[in-house]
């Protein structure tokens, strides 16, 4: 009965689309389009995101969805509300129908708006949708305001709803926590609804990421099916849900994670919520993070085309026992092995309080006299010297009980005026209120000072080790406490714009003990994220993989760690550990005067591996060819270039067992018509090559299709296999 209900309301709505089909507002691109049908004075509705179609196939099949685009609270219980608000009045209702709908079409990008206005209260939203035909993505958001008398409470706000057809639909997305973030998991979305979400307030992408692919017809697959995949541009709290309604449509709504963030929005405020990132492929997970990757590049990520320096950061050889003749050590070693760039990590500063450990000092962004008697001006010396570039770390969003700052100013942390407050890290790190000007000009000026005194650093790691735990601000009046989690994230990236309004060119690291900022918003201003304080290579193969489901291999730092790896114990031989961090934006986390002779030799031939295969690493189009996580105990990858004429390709053998059935190791991305000359790079030191096909020419399409054998036998054993086009 129920069916027969649903289907005569389907059909109903199916009529009414019919007679009115000049009512489509196509958002197109290249490959996808979605549709909604708005016509004026009526509700919206969701007609098809996906492949290409047009209105007459619409109109003639009849299989669009026809569902309400944008469901609100209080006249209709049906869909999960995406916007639900109190009106001045106290009256909790809403219902939105179209005012307008405006169109601008340019080359590059298409801007849709569509204006909803509530029937009776002067209160409206636009629907934003900005199309990037070449890409394939698509930018959701609204805008809110109102005209009402008072204050409206804004109590669901999200960014973007989905309605997709019923399905066999699965979920892929990353979980875990710090050490060990990124995590891909994947999983049916059976019935009732499952949500991604943070309430973290600050380090909001350390257990959860604000990302998803949905496979629309069959169990994720790398090379082919529908997949929908978005991610938030948001780095404060996020909600991310996926409602299996009984009539089996898939709903998806993402924004901000209204929980205890009621905002108060006064008349003609206008609240602009972040926008949903979204794309649709026809070639599975891999060409939906492909179509992600190439926007980001090219639109989102400050400097997103520039090629990166590898770097030594001083953290895992050092932590906190800086000292200028250890650092210049480090430096001297990191040049005679083609490194370009050295960072200085934590304990540099601090003089009344000296940063000895993770319990004092942040706060006082001074330099250690005792411990760099020559202060940063002699780092950076020796840095030129050794023709490396110089960076340096800093948490300006934090302080420590101990501390001058904290000293001088306690009413700038986040706490209550009646309550002791929380500690974080080391029992005493305590967070800065961001809502308040005073404390923004005090952030943006550690940076400022720091690029003005020394115009030489060239990049700076901004690291952040705390959640927001106090939810109270000094600043925010009484009645727009609610607004914390929101406010917070605005005022620090007012920061990051004047930052990156004087300082364009310094690269940005976003750190947030390990991959906890791991997000599109900071793509504006952070060239790069620390993704994960875990180094061991292994788990890297895993956490590395999730992450770039989502974001590009130039955004994602990766480095040569010790061995024992200092978080898991494992020994690893330095080979693998580079194959695996030359994956990404290669760095080193050690002390690479401890390396052995052999050591370092094999260390300068991975570094100038890497240089000659850099461009299509950061800059390529990643294919993900034998997941890490199909548990075959082996992964692999590979990058192409966007003409198919040079790639490069990864495998790893993760684990070993006598006599287990050797791997095909199919390629993907090439050009099958093309000739390829196959050489293996960063080769093992001793002996000669172990590839029998070195510099051998082969096809792309048996490559693709057939597939080589490798030598890859026992474990923590691995090859990068450089691929080049042999033009006649
Ligand atoms: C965090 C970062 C590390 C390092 C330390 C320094 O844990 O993730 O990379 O910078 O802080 O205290």
């Amino acid at each position: 009965m129920r069916y027969l209900c649903l289907l005569l309301i389907m059909l109903f709505t199916c009529c009414s689309l019919l007679a009115n089909s000049s009512d489509y507002v196509r958002i197109e691109t290249n490959n996808t389009v979605m549709i909604l049908n708005a016509q004026k004075g009526k509700i919206p509705l969701f007609v098809h995101y996906g492949n290409l179609v047009t209105a007459m196939d619409i109109d003639n099949s009849m299989t669009g969805l026809m569902t309400e685009a944008f469901p609100v609270f209080g006249m209709s219980a049906l869909n999960e509300p995406v916007l639900q608000v109190v009106h001045a009045d106290g009256n909790p209702s809403l219902k939105m129908v179209v005012e307008e709908v405006t169109q601008t079409v340019g080359n590059e990008v298409r801007l849709t708006q569509i204006l909803l206005k509530d029937e009776v209260y002067p209160f409206y939203t636009r629907l934003c949708f900005k199309a990037y035909p070449r890409y394939d993505v698509i930018e959701m958001w609204t805008e809110i305001f109102h005209k009402e008398k008072k204050t409206v409470a804004l109590q669901k706000y999200a960014s973007a709803y989905i309605p997709v057809d019923p399905g066999n639909h699965w979920l892929s997305h990353l979980q875990g926590y710090m050490m060990n973030e990124t995590n891909l998991v994947e999983e049916p979305l059976l019935s009732g609804s499952k949500m991604i979400h943070s309430r973290d307030g600050i380090r909001t992408s350390q257990c959860s990421n604000p990302s998803f692919m949905v496979s629309l017809d069959q169990k994720p697959s790398e090379t082919g099916g529908s997949v929908i995949a978005g991610s938030l541009a948001w780095s404060g709290n996020y909600k991310m849900l996926f409602n299996k309604s009984y009539t089996h449509q898939l709903n998806i709504s993402a924004g901000m994670n209204e929980e205890g963030a009621e905002y108060r929005l006064a008349p003609m405020e206008q609240f602009r919520t972040p926008q949903l990132v979204l794309t649709f492929s026809t070639r599975g997970k891999g060409g939906a993070s492909r179509n992600l990757h190439r926007w980001a590049r090219e639109n989102k990520l400050i400097k997103g085309t520039a090629l990166k320096d590898i770097l030594l950061n001083s953290w895992e050889g050092v932590y906190f026992n800086i000292k200028q003749g250890v650092m210049n050590e480090m430096m001297q070693e990191f040049s005679s092995i083609g490194g370009e760039m050295f960072v200085m990590d934590d304990g540099w500063f601090g003089n009344k309080y000296p940063r000895n450990n993770d319990k004092t000092s942040l706060g006082d962004w001074t330099v250690c006299r005792e411990k760099l008697p020559d202060g940063i001006e002699g780092l950076i010396d020796c840095a030129q010297q050794n023709n490396l570039r110089f960076g340096i770390w800093i948490e300006p969003e934090m302080t420590n009980l101990q501390s001058e700052l904290y000293e001088e100013k306690p009413h700038w942390v986040l706490h209550h005026p009646n309550r002791t407050p929380g500690v974080g890290r080391g029992g005493s790190q305590l967070v800065l209120d961001m809502t308040n000007p005073e404390v923004r000009d005090y952030v943006y000026d550690i940076v400022d000072r720091l690029l003005t005194d020394y115009p030489q650093i060239a990049y700076i790691k901004w690291d952040t080790n705390m959640s927001l735990q106090d939810y109270g601000s000094s600043y925010l009046p009484a009645n727009k406490q609610s607004h914390l989690y929101i406010e917070y994230h605005r005022g620090l990236t007012k920061v990051f714009e004047r930052i990156r309004s004087k300082y364009p060119d310094v690269i940005m690291q976003a750190c947030a003990g390990g991959g906890g900022r791991v997000n599109y918003a900071y793509m504006p201003y952070f060239n790069e994220f620390w993704t994960s304080d875990n180094t061991d290579a292994v788990q890297r193969l895993y956490t590395q993989w999730g992450f770039q489901c989502f974001y590009p291999a130039n955004t994602m730092a990766a480095h040569v760690s010790a061995s024992p790896n200092h978080q898991s114990g494992r020994i690893v031989p330095l080979k693998f550990r580079f194959d695996v961090a030359m994956t990404g934006r290669l760095g080193m986390e050690m002390d690479p005067g401890k390396l052995s002779k052999g050591e370092k030799e094999a260390a300068k031939a991975a570094i100038e591996a890497y240089k000659s295969v850099r461009e299509l690493v950061q800059l390529g189009d990643l294919y993900r060819l034998i997941s890490p996580y199909e548990n075959r105990r082996t992964a692999s990858l590979m990058y192409v270039d966007s003409l198919k004429n040079r790639a490069v390709f990864f495998a790893y053998q993760i684990d070993a067992f006598v006599q287990q059935a050797p791997v095909r190791y199919k390629m993907d991305g090439l050009d099958p018509l093309k000739k390829y000359r196959l050489t293996e790079i960063n080769k093992k030191l001793q002996g000669k090559s172990r590839f029998v096909q070195d510099g051998k020419a082969i096809s792309g399409r048996f490559l693709m299709t057939e597939g080589l054998y490798l030598p890859l036998k026992r474990e923590y054993d691995s090859m990068v296999i450089e691929i080049t086009e042999i033009k006649e």
